[in-house]
């Protein structure tokens, strides 16, 4: 039986363990929180700010674990990439999770990869970013080097709007770097993540391409499959391969994409299930929970089947504990219909507090009902 350490109990962390635990592991859900979705599911947990150095070798030193599994990005990674080398396994590998901490340094990976990118410059002032802005072409988008979910993160149209959104980038970014990257502003068709699985032995497998919407940077609903022309698809797996087998190890990856009617653009990718694979929890046989669960264990993944299916995030509207979920029997009384309800203890506005999850024909519409349906109070 494998000992599991998973830094970040969220939604994702939640349903990974339950995958995990469906596998015999024994499982340790940390977070700064108690009470976090996946502790709820886990076999003990532990609260400390893995942003502590101290708590967080403290906490991997007193459970020993056969794998420390990264749920979130805001964790000490310097401390995985040392405890790597004293012996502990990191998924997919504590360089992956030290790089995709930083927009930067993933981007400065899949450049020196050949790997196409929108048109970027790194800005460390007001001034330097109006320099940058304006060397790309307005408009622009503002992302600090640090942050996610679309935090810190605003689009400049003319320079007049550069000052605002450099405010804004500082007062959403982590971590002590006050660095941003400036990007061209990509008019794409539609934008995708492409799960990507290592395997311990065999090939890179890709799951169907899902198709999801953003608002504040944050997805809204996202479908599978995404329809898209062959050889773009076949772009999209070939950078996604390169960068995987650059950032090494074994485990699921969301590598998102940008899709122009002419071409695919690299955007990011997490070293671990992504929130727009939630769908897959209905769309596939094995989820892209299952496919990390199995490929970090290094069981066999022999099938990947795929039907059409969908997901639309449910929100909450304001500050408030304990919250209660009204909707829910009319959600479900639609065949097809599932609701993911991840037990947060508490809510702020635009925190995702649940999931609608629908298969079958026209998914993405039923998803997007049944989440409206649902409302927190
Ligand atoms: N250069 C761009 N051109 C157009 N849209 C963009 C660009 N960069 C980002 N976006 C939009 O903003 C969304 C969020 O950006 P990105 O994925 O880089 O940030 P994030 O904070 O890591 O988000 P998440 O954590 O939710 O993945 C993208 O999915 C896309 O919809
Ligand atoms: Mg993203």
């Amino acid at each position: 039986m494998k000992k599991i350490l998973l830094l970040g109990s969220g939604e994702l962390g939640k349903e990974f363990v339950i995958s995990v635990k469906r596998l015999g592991c024994h499982v340790i859900a940390c977070d700064s929180y108690a009470g976090a979705p996946a502790m709820q599911v886990a076999d003990e947990y532990c609260v400390f700010s893995m942003l502590d150095e101290t708590s967080l070798r403290a906490a991997i030193a007193k459970y020993q674990p056969d794998l420390i599994v990264p749920e979130i990005e805001a964790i000490r990674t310097e401390v995985l990439l040392e405890v790597e080398k004293e012996g502990f396994e990191v998924i997919p590998s504590a360089r992956a999770a030290n790089l995709t901490m930083n927009r930067d340094r993933i981007r400065d990976v899949a450049v020196g990869l050949g790997v196409r990118t929108a048109k970027f410059n790194y800005a460390e002032s007001a001034a330097d970013l109006l320099t940058k802005a304006t060397d790309i072409g307005f408009p622009v988008v503002i992302k600090p080097v640090m942050s996610s979910s679309g935090k810190g993160q605003s689009v400049a149209k003319t320079p007049a709007d550069i000052q605002h959104c450099w405010e804004f980038a500082c007062a959403g970014m982590r971590g002590d770097r006050q660095k941003v990257i400036v990007e061209e502003f990509i008019h794409f068709e539609f934008e995708i993540t492409l799960l990507t699985v290592r395997q311990r032995k065999g090939p890179t497998l890709f799951c169907e391409p899902i198709g999801h919407v953003q608002e504040r940077g944050d997805y809204q609903y996202s479908w599978q499959p995404q329809a898209m022309k062959p050889d773009h698809l076949k772009v999209a797996q070939d950078m996604a391969e390169k960068v995987t087998t650059d950032l090494g190890g074994a485990g699921l990856f969301g590598v998102e994409f940008f899709v122009t009617k002419d071409e695919v653009i690299f955007s990011e990718l997490s070293p671990r299930p992504h929130d727009t694979g939630m769908v897959t929890l209905v769309s596939q046989n094995l989820s892209e929970f299952d496919l990390h669960a199995r490929a970090i264990l290094g069981l066999p993944i022999p099938q990947i089947d795929c039907v059409e299916g969908a997901s639309a995030v449910v929100l909450a509207d304001k500050e408030g504990a304990h919250p209660q979920f009204t909707g829910v029997p009319d959600a479900l009384s639609e065949p097809g219909v599932d609701v993911r309800i991840f037990g947060k203890p508490s809510t702020r506005p635009y925190r995702r507090m649940a999931v609608a999850l629908a298969k079958g024909p026209n998914a993405l519409q039923r998803a997007r009902d049944a989440a409206g349906k649902i409302k927190v109070v």
